[in-house]
């Protein structure tokens, strides 16, 4: 029997010390962790929020909204994204930044976005056919980098009739 092909999907992402994050960067994680103050986290205590730049320069921020009913709180990332663009469905987000405040309120908190987000982020990369910058602010203060949706969701749905 002949070996089976492999198929290899590695990603490489950079991690960026506060110092060298751009100045849109950096706006960017400033609105997100100022957004972690409105959170309604109250069966977590996990603040998440979220800020993003659109094509056009505006610059929107959520944060998680949790709920008793648990299934039906929505993270930050698809509070803000539903929001820009149910408001601006013509301009596509270029950057969006993700900050967490540990749930003893402590300090700062690693985070990455859930797979439902993801897979939102990957639904307006592929309307607007071009990738969304994602920062992830770590517990200590640099930022990892993806420079689109493929290096956090390798082998994702792309097309319903492929
Ligand atoms: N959460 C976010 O809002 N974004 C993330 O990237 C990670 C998780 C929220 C969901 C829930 O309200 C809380 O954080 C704990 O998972």
């Amino acid at each position: 029997m002949k070996e089976n092909k492999k198929v290899s999907n590695i990603s490489t992402m950079e991690l960026i010390t506060a110092e060298n994050l751009n100045e849109t960067q950096a706006k960017l994680i400033v609105l997100a962790t100022k957004a972690t103050d409105k959170a309604h986290a109250p069966y977590s205590n996990f603040r998440v929020g979220a800020a993003v730049i659109l094509a056009d320069g505006q610059t929107f921020w959520a944060n998680n909204q949790e709920n008793i009913s648990y299934p039906a709180g929505i993270c930050a990332e698809r509070v803000l994204l539903s929001y820009t663009h149910a408001n601006f469905p013509a301009l596509k987000p270029l950057s969006i930044a993700i900050v967490a405040k540990k749930s003893d309120n402590t300090g700062l908190a690693t985070v990455t976005p859930c797979g439902l987000c993801r897979q939102t982020i990957s639904e307006y990369e592929m309307k607007f056919e071009s990738p969304i910058e994602v920062l992830m602010l770590r517990s200590d203060g640099s930022v990892l980098k993806a420079d689109g949706i493929d290096q956090l969701l390798p082998y994702k749905l792309e097309d319903l009739n492929v």
